[in-house]
């Protein structure tokens, strides 16, 4: 896929689609971002699915970032996305979600959905940035917390 912006280390950025050998580095990044963390099993089922399509953007040999989503019928879901913390704040995640909407107008897609941590304001707010706005909420959806989750929707067919 696509170069990106320079992330400050000087190295060209890459997006590609994950392979297996990619593992190590993402569960890396995946285990300091989330407070439930996805297993090494759960990447692997997602890479094996022929509804998931994951993608990492890479520096230098280096992971840096990833972003999962399934397709269904004309829909995409959202289900993982992370950057590596030295990397943050710089545009890397605004850039692989615009990829990914580009690439699901481009193939018919209609609509974006994804859920969010009430509390995880950073992703909150990229998310608005993009677009998507509220359409609902799912009542302690993460049980390790009991937190809700934030149901939110982007329609891709409103902007081409
Ligand atoms: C959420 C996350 C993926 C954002 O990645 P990122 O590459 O830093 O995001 P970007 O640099 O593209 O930021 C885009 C916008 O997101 C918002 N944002 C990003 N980090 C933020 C922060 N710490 N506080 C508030 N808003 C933030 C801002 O609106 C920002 O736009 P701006 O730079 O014009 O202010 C990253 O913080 C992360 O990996 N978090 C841990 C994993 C996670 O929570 N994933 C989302 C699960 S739903």
């Amino acid at each position: 896929m696509a170069a990106g912006p320079d992330m400050t280390e000087g190295g060209e950025v890459v997006m590609r689609q994950m392979t297996v050998g990619d593992i190590d580095g993402v569960l890396e990044i995946e285990k300091v971002s989330f407070a439930a963390p996805w297993t090494r099993g759960m990447f692997e089922e997602t890479l094996s699915s022929p509804v998931g399509i994951s993608f990492v953007a890479e520096e230098n040999g280096r992971i840096i970032g990833y972003l999962i989503f399934y397709r269904a019928a004309r829909e995409i879901h959202v289900m993982n996305i992370a950057v590596d913390k030295n990397r943050r704040g710089l545009g890397l995640a605004s850039w692989m979600m615009s990829r990914v909407m580009d690439l699901g107008r481009r193939n018919s897609m209609e609509t974006c959905f994804l859920e969010v941590r009430e509390s995880n304001m950073p992703a909150r707010s990229l998310y608005e940035k993009l677009g998507f706005r509220q359409i609902g909420r799912r009542k302690g959806y993460y049980r390790e917390t009991g937190e809700d989750a934030i149901v939110m929707e982007l329609t891709l067919t409103d902007q081409t």
